[in-house]
């Protein structure tokens, strides 16, 4: 079985030691860094822009996984591509025309990933798997850091595991919000692929050896 990949989201970093936290993530066992654009109007929340990412991006060793949660993410393909993104993901509800939003990111180099709301069914999906690299499962509403897990997940990632298996799509699946240690081994059995973890790895006393225990559990 291929390897469960852990990606700590750089949200629940420390700001004022940005380059510290990074350089843990280098040297730990996580597998890619996930880093959380927030534009205040599609979440209601801002989190970082470009000069930030830039300086990220100038550090971080690893698959460098952008998820935007931004209107209109069409424009700032390129910007991203141009800072070294190796995967882009789009939300469902903010592209009016997905497929187009996809060929353009694959076009400029990266991998294609679609989040999915908490509220958004998998079957959406149905018709463009086989073009989405990866698809981001919302466990909480996004926005913000630090939420409680929801249940509901565990239905939703059964059902994409067996959408990208009826299509033999090659798709992972990543889960994004809440997760810990108390919900990893189902999600992993359920058939995700990536887990994020913010505040579990980086509020957690010795995050290295969170992110190695956390990669343990799900990949013994
Ligand atoms: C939420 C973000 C998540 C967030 C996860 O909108 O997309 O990536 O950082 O944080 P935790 O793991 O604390 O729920
Ligand atoms: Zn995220």
């Amino acid at each position: 079985m291929s390897k469960k990949r852990i990606a700590p989201s750089l949200l629940a970093a420390d700001f004022a030691n940005l380059q510290r936290d990074i350089e843990m993530v280098n040297k730990s066992e996580a597998d890619w860094f996930h880093i959380d654009v927030m534009d205040g109007v599609f979440v209601p929340n801002i989190s970082f822009g470009m000069p930030v990412i830039d300086a990220i991006a100038k550090h971080a060793k690893k698959t460098l996984d952008v998820h935007l949660m931004i209107v209109d993410p069409d424009r700032y393909i390129a910007d991203f591509a141009a800072l070294g993104t190796d995967i882009l993901t789009v939300h469902y509800e903010a592209c009016t025309h997905l497929h187009r939003s996809l060929q353009a990111i694959k076009a400029a180099g990266m991998k294609a990933g679609v989040a999915l709301n908490p509220h958004t069914p998998v079957s959406l999906l149905e018709d463009c798997i086989e073009d989405i690299d990866l698809v981001c499962l919302m466990s909480v509403n996004p926005g913000f850091g630090g939420q409680s897990f929801i249940e509901n997940t565990y239905n939703k990632v059964k059902a994409l595991k067996a959408l990208i298996t009826r299509k033999g799509a090659p798709t992972l699946i990543e889960i994004d919000g809440g997760v810990t240690d108390k919900n990893a081994s189902e999600l992993v059995l359920a058939g995700a692929d990536v887990l994020v973890a913010g505040s579990y790895v980086f509020k957690s006393p010795d995050p290295t050896e969170t992110i190695l225990a956390l990669s343990k559990q799900v990949n013994s």
